[in-house]
């Protein structure tokens, strides 16, 4: 994922050819990976701008370009790889007046690298280290030597910090609540890169998200990468999904990740009694086959994850799921891949992010087993899944056809003023004809039709939105 920030707070000045004084510099931020790094790059974006930085989306004008990496997947790194050595041919035509700077997942992992062997950037902080990106920006400036804390640490939540959110006066906005990873999937880098779990007080939380709801957010995605393992003192993630779901019946929560082996029974409930805490789980899978999740480290069996997913249903009817799923882990055979096609097929998943095994150094795969699934075999398996999924998002999406639903609008359309996209309850995206609605309000939407990624609806009047909502009330009623 790209995702730049927009000018906060200082107007772009004229493009610099001298150094500037710190309180005139204008910063470039550019972000790779998941939501985390999103929210990451927003406390970043708090503290520079705390420090006089100025930030810019036009990266010719910047003095200082951020990188905000991911080392998930080698073709990850490579993408960001690319980046640096185009700023890094820019900061030769400046004769030096632009700095480079690597955050994130990859300056924890390539460290020393960068700077030494490479000498690609000028500056290298991990995702615990961004306190310190003053000093760090100032350190490299001030000696043209570079500058580097890559510290991890068991207590850094940046919960003290205001995030700079590019989309200020949106309607929906990252909330990280926990930070690291102690999993130790077998694949996965994130415990390197993002050292140990802990926890961002509850307080802190609730207040943040009180700030988004005064501001006019309608949403919060919770961020964590296993937030199952979330804690605070006697605040566990289901209780603390309770509390946010307390601070305004119009706000609509949802969260990221959440990690099947400790999916609770409690937590699907809060699922079930919070109307505003959306029906959608993303529970990711990772692979079907259990001999294949043993190798994995993944902590359940297939058995269990569909055990999981009947409970999540039984629970919660209609509640819409998406998965993560890997292709090609090593010793992969062709009827192990064959299982991750039955579970998708025995789930049905709404959505999917689908990826190739690509194995990382230093984590307990690329130690103990060979990445020895041929690439051409990896891809073939993953272009099995994508179909698969595709044509069940396709049906799953058809079924919808002739339903209403409670739609939170995100903004216009990417191919016309005239329309509106917004989305779901159950995280599927709606594209529907405006009729005078605007982003940020609820309006219901009756689906006319689907693709496999998007519904396509149209606003119920508002004389048919009262009978329907009456009939939902009567519907409620007669339940009850
Ligand atoms: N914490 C989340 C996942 C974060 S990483 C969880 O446990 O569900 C996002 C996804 O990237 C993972 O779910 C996995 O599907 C994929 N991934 C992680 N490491 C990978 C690797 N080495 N090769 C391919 N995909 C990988
Ligand atoms: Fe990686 Fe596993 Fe942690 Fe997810 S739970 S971040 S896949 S180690
Ligand atoms: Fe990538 Fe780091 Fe997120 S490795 S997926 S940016 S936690």
């Amino acid at each position: 994922m790209l995702y730049n920030f927009p000018i906060a707070g200082q107007p772009d000045g004229p493009p610099e050819t001298l150094r500037t004084p710190s309180a005139a510099r204008q910063v470039y931020l550019e972000t790779y990976g998941c939501q985390m790094n999103v929210s990451d790059s927003e406390i970043v974006a708090s503290v520079l701008q705390e420090h006089g930085y100025g930030l810019t989306t036009d990266a010719s004008r910047a003095d200082i370009v951020l990188i905000n990496t991911c080392a998930i997947r080698e073709n990850a790194e490579q993408k960001v790889r690319r980046r640096l050595e185009y700023f890094r041919a820019r900061k030769r035509k400046t004769q030096g007046a632009l700095s480079i700077g690597v955050l994130g997942c990859m300056a924890e992992r390539l460290r020393h690298k960068l700077l030494e062997q490479e000498q690609l950037v000028d500056l290298v902080a991990g995702p615990d280290a961004y306190r310190d990106l003053p000093r760090l920006l100032e350190a490299s400036y001030e000696s043209g030597q570079a500058a580097i804390n890559v510290q991890l640490s068991r207590e850094e939540t940046y919960a003290d910090i205001a995030p700079v959110r590019p989309n200020a006066g949106g309607v929906t906005a990252f909330v990280s609540i926990m930070r690291g990873c102690d999993n130790m999937c077998a694949f996965c880098v994130v415990p390197f890169t993002r050292g140990r779990e802990r926890s961002r007080p509850a307080t802190s939380i609730l207040d943040e998200c009180q700030q988004l709801i005064d501001a006019g957010y309608n949403e919060v995605t919770l961020l964590g990468q296993n937030v199952n393992s979330y804690r605070d003192g006697n605040v566990n993630f289901a209780e603390l999904l309770v509390r946010v779901s307390m601070l305004s019946p119009t706000l609509r929560i949802r969260y990221s990740t959440s990690h099947p082996k400790d999916c609770t029974d409690e937590l699907l409930h809060v699922h079930w009694e919070r109307p505003n805490v959306c029906n959608y789980i993303h529970l990711p899978v990772q692979h079907g086959n259990t001999q294949v999740l043993r190798r994995m480290r993944r902590g359940y069996t297939a058995n269990h994850y569909l055990g999981l997913i009947d409970r999540a249903r039984t629970l919660c009817p209609g509640i819409s799921l998406s998965t993560d799923i890997i292709t090609g882990f090593c010793d992969e055979t062709e009827a192990e891949h064959q299982d991750t096609l039955a579970l998708m097929e025995a789930v049905r998943y709404d959505h999917a992010y689908m990826f190739m095994y690509s194995e990382r150094p230093d984590t307990y795969a690329a130690r103990k087993y060979e990445d020895n699934v041929p690439p051409e075999v990896k891809k073939r398996r993953l272009t099995e899944v994508i179909t698969l999924q595709n044509r069940i998002a396709l049906e799953n999406n058809r079924k919808e056809v002739g339903c209403t639903h409670t739609v939170l609008v995100e903004g216009r359309s990417r191919r016309s003023a005239a329309q509106l996209r917004g989305r779901t309850d159950s995280n599927k995206m709606v594209v529907f004809d405006r009729h005078g609605a605007a982003k940020g309000q609820y309006v219901r939407v009756r689906i006319t039709g689907c693709t496999s990624a998007t519904l396509l609806g149209e606003r119920v009047p508002a004389q048919r939105r009262l009978a329907t909502h009456m009939r939902e009330a009567g519907t409620l009623l007669t339940a009850a």
